[in-house]
C-alpha cells in the first residue's frame, strides 16, 4: 500500500481553455459582423436602391411629371413593380394627353356653338320684322270682301306658315338670348298651374286626363316664374304631342330628403352639400315613348323628331334648369310613355350662391 501524489500544472492547460474561447467569441463576432455587412449590402442593392428609386418616380408622377420612367435592370418582383409602374405612367400620360386633345375640341365647339347661337339670334331678328310686315299684309288681305275662296285657302296656308315661322324665331331668339334667372321665392304648384292653364282646352280636346299631385310640405323656391313656366309649358305640350290620340298626363311634385339623387341612383345633381333636400317634379305621359337610341338626343339643340318642330324646347329647358342649380332628364318605355323628371336643390338660405352665367 502506498500513496502517489502526482501534480499537473494546470496553468497551460487553463490559458489555453480561454484563449480557444476567445478565439471562438471573436471569431463569432466577426463573422455576424462580416455576415450582417453583406446582408446589408445586399438588401441596399437589391431592396432598398431600387424602392428609393420607385419612391422618389412615384413621387415625381404625383406632382404631375409623366415623362418618368423606372428601370431597375432586374427580373425579379421589384423589377417587375417598376416595370408595370412604368407602363402605367405610360398609359397615364397617353390617357392626359386624349383628354387634352379631347377638351381643345371640345373648347373649339363650344365657341363654335356660341358663335352659331349668336348667329342665330340676329338671322332671327333680321327675320322677325319683315315676317310681321307679310303677316299683316296678308291679314289686310284676308279682309278684303272681293278675294275669291280659292284664294282664302291659299291665305289660310300662308298664315299658317308665317305662324310656324314666328315660333321658330321666337324659340331661336329665345333660345340664344337666355338671361340669367332672377329668382324669386314661389309657389312651384302656381308656376305650374299657370303653364297648365295654357294648354288645358288642348288637353281636353285631345282627350287626355290630367291629374296633379302635388305635395303639401312642399316650400317655396328660388325661380324665375317666367322662365320656369316656358319648361312647363314646353313640357306639356311634347306630351301632348305624343299623345295624339288621348291619354294620361300627371303632374307631381314632392319633397325628399337630401341624399336623394345617390338614393335613386340618378346622375348627380351637382349637388354641393348645402341642399336641405330636393324637390323633385314628374311629368308623365301616356304616349307614344322614346326609343332608348333617341333618349340621348333629345336636349340637343335643334333636334326633333317632329316634322312641325324645332328641336329647341327641350334643350332651352335644360339650359333653364341647369341655371336654377337642377337638373333634368328623361326616363321612356316605348308604347308605354315618358316620364321627365326635374330635380331642384333646397337651399336653406336665399338666394343661393350664384352658380353659372348666361349664354
Ligand atoms: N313626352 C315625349 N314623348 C315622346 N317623345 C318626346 C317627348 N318629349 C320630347 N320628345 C322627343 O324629343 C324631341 C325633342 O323635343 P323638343 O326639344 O321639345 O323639340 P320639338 O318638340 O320641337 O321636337 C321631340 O322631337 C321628341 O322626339
Ligand atoms: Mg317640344
Amino acid at each position: 500500500m502506498g500513496a502517489l501524489h502526482v501534480s499537473l500544472p494546470m496553468e497551460t492547460t487553463r490559458r489555453s481553455i480561454t484563449f480557444n474561447r476567445n478565439l471562438l467569441i471573436a471569431s463569432t463576432a466577426i463573422t455576424i459582423l462580416l455576415m450582417a455587412t453583406a446582408v446589408n449590402l445586399l438588401l441596399n442593392r437589391l431592396v432598398k436602391k431600387p424602392i428609393e428609386q420607385l419612391v422618389k418616380t412615384m413621387s415625381q408622377v404625383e406632382k404631375g411629371n409623366l415623362n418618368v420612367e423606372v428601370n431597375l435592370g432586374t427580373q425579379d418582383e421589384l423589377g417587375r413593380l417598376a416595370k408595370s409602374f412604368s407602363s402605367m405612367v405610360e398609359k397615364l400620360s397617353y390617357a392626359q394627353r386624349e383628354l387634352e386633345k379631347e377638351h381643345q375640341l371640345q373648347m373649339l365647339q363650344v365657341k363654335h356653338l356660341a358663335s352659331l347661337g349668336e348667329l342665330a339670334a340676329s338671322v332671327a331678328h333680321e327675320i322677325k320684322n319683315p315676317l310681321a310686315g307679310i303677316k299683316l299684309a296678308i291679314q289686310v288681305l284676308d279682309k278684303n270682301p272681293e278675294l275669291a275662296a280659292s284664294h282664302q285657302e291659299t291665305i289660310a296656308e300662308i298664315m299658317h306658315s308665317i305662324e310656324r315661322l314666328d315660333k321658330t324665331m321666337a324659340d331661336l331668339l329665345s333660345y340664344s338670348r337666355i338671361r340669367p334667372p332672377e329668382l324669386q321665392l314661389v309657389s312651384l304648384p302656381e308656376v305650374i298651374e299657370d303653364a297648365f292653364s295654357s294648354v288645358k282646352e288642348e288637353c281636353q280636346l285631345a282627350g287626355v286626363r290630367v291629374e296633379k299631385r302635388f305635395d303639401p310640405t312642399l316650400p317655396l323656391l328660388p325661380l324665375d316664374s317666367q322662365q320656369m313656366a316656358r319648361v312647363f309649358l314646353n313640357l306639356f305640350l311634347n306630351a301632348l304631342q305624343a299623345m295624339p290620340g288621348g291619354g294620361m298626363l300627371t303632374i307631381q311634385a314632392i319633397r325628399h330628403e337630401s341624399g336623394y339623387h345617390l338614393q335613386q341612383g340618378f346622375p348627380t345633381t351637382g349637388g354641393t352639400g348645402r341642399e336641405e333636400g330636393w324637390v323633385e317634379v314628374t311629368v308623365t305621359d301616356t304616349g307614344e315613348g322614346i326609343p332608348p337610341q333617341v333618349l340621348g338626343e333629345i336636349f340637343r339643340p335643334f333636334f326633333t323628331t317632329k316634322a312641325k318642330g324645332t328641336g329647341l324646347g327641350l334643350s332651352l329647358a335644360q339650359r333653364i334648369i341647369e341655371q336654377h342649380h337642377g337638373q333634368i332628364f328623361a326616363r321612356s318605355k316605348v308604347g308605354v310613355g315618358t316620364t321627365f323628371y326635374l330635380i331642384f336643390p333646397i337651399f336653406p338660405t336665399f338666394p343661393p350662391a350664384a352658380k353659372g352665367g348666361a349664354g
